[in-house]
């Protein structure tokens, strides 16, 4: 394993572990701030959440303060909301309507997080670097945001 190879399947231990709780609030304020101390070469870390019809919230993040609203229909997040599909951007200045909320960003993870079928929203992770994530970095974080989902009472937003 070279130094810069994260071990996914203990993050994942590490992650369960420290979720000890079943409050969204708390587990998504602890799951963003154990994501961004663990993995290097992060900018930005958080949640977005559905609160209104085909917007998205500001919620639990570490970094810069952040853009918000975010609708369904624009940049990487709302691409993640409308298609429930993780969305691995390796240049945001390749994606034509991507909102930039800090220039230094380069390379962006998101990733759906469904309940029954329904969104309740999304983690959003920011890099500085060019290509930051690979494939091996989104299945390990698509398990870490499984862990979350099954250690946390998430409270679909109702219409
Ligand atoms: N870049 C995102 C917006 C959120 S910030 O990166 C924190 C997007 O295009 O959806």
């Amino acid at each position: 394993m070279s130094a810069d190879t994260v071990d996914y399947g203990l993050l994942d231990r590490q992650l369960a572990a420290l979720l000890d709780s079943r409050d969204w609030l708390t587990n998504s304020a602890q799951t963003c701030a154990f994501i961004m101390q663990a993995l290097p070469h992060l900018n930005w870390v958080g949640f977005y959440l559905q609160r209104t019809p085909e917007m998205l919230a500001l919620g639990p993040f570490q970094g810069k303060p952040a853009c918000h609203p975010i609708p369904f229909s624009k940049g990487v997040c709302g691409a993640a909301a409308r298609k429930q599909v993780t969305q691995r951007i390796d240049d945001v200045h390749s994606v034509a309507d991507h909102i930039a909320c800090d220039s230094a960003s380069r390379a962006e993870l998101v990733v759906p997080i469904v309940n029954d079928g329904q969104l309740w929203g999304v983690l959003d992770i920011d890099s500085p670097l060019e290509a930051r994530f690979s494939h091996e970095d989104q299945t390990g974080i698509e398990a870490l945001i499984e862990t979350f989902k099954r250690q946390t009472d998430l409270p679909l937003w109702k219409p």
